[in-house]
């Protein structure tokens, strides 16, 4: 089949069964990204139905993905998904709580997208950039989450919506403040940051 039909097709399960997959203007950004560095490897947080995974492997064919999912409804349709397109020889899936995985995987990455839990984020940073090239990128998605993130006006009254909030502007200023990193934040779909060790 082709990649077209193949991602569509995913698109519209995800749309269907209201999983919440990555924006159509991020997913330009995060083609461009892996077809310009073609990195080795790359690690993603956040699987959900494999649909950024198999946008990232069916635009550089010789990279090999390690990607975290906690869900093992999630974990089953990724599955079924990445075999459809005949890419499980280049997917490591990996099931649990991806800020406990992160402290404990063997080797380092070209290429991160960090795409799970967004209150976890700032607590999974430090992890990210131990396993994280010196020449490698990390891409997060959802930085704006709503457009909450930078505006002026009170936090969120939801609970939930507060940690996310609380935590996201925790995360952009622990790389702000960090002199190692630079960055770029680009307010497309829920707003991406781009994360690189600086020279
Ligand atoms: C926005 S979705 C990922 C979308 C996917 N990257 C895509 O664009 O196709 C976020 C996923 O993170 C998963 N998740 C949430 N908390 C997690 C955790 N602590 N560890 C691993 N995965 C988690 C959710 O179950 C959900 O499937």
């Amino acid at each position: 089949m082709e990649k077209e039909t193949v991602l569509s097709s995913i698109e519209k399960f995800a749309v269907e069964n209201k999983v919440p997959i990555l924006l159509p203007e991020s997913r330009t950004v995060l083609k461009e990204i892996i077809k310009s560095r073609k990195p080795q490897n790359i690690l993603e947080i956040g699987t959900a139905i494999g649909y950024s995974g198999c946008l990232m492997l069916l635009n550089s064919h010789e990279s090999k993905l390690t990607t975290i999912e906690k869900d093992s409804n999630m974990i089953e349709v990724a599955k079924s998904n990445f075999q459809h397109v005949d890419l499980m020889d280049r997917v490591f899936l990996l099931h649990g709580d991806a800020t406990e995985i992160i402290k404990n995987l063997p080797k380092k990455y070209d290429f991160i997208f960090l795409d799970g839990p967004k209150s976890q984020y700032v607590h999974q940073l430090p992890f990210l950039l131990d396993i994280l090239n010196e020449k490698g990128l990390i891409l997060a998605d959802n930085v704006c989450f709503r457009g909450l993130v930078f505006s002026k006006s009170d936090l969120p009254k939801k609970n939930k919506y507060k940690t996310i909030v609380k935590n996201l502007r925790k995360f952009i200023d622990d790389v702000k403040n960090n002199p190692s990193l630079k960055y770029e934040i680009l307010e497309i779909g829920d707003g991406l940051m781009i994360i690189q060790k600086a020279e």
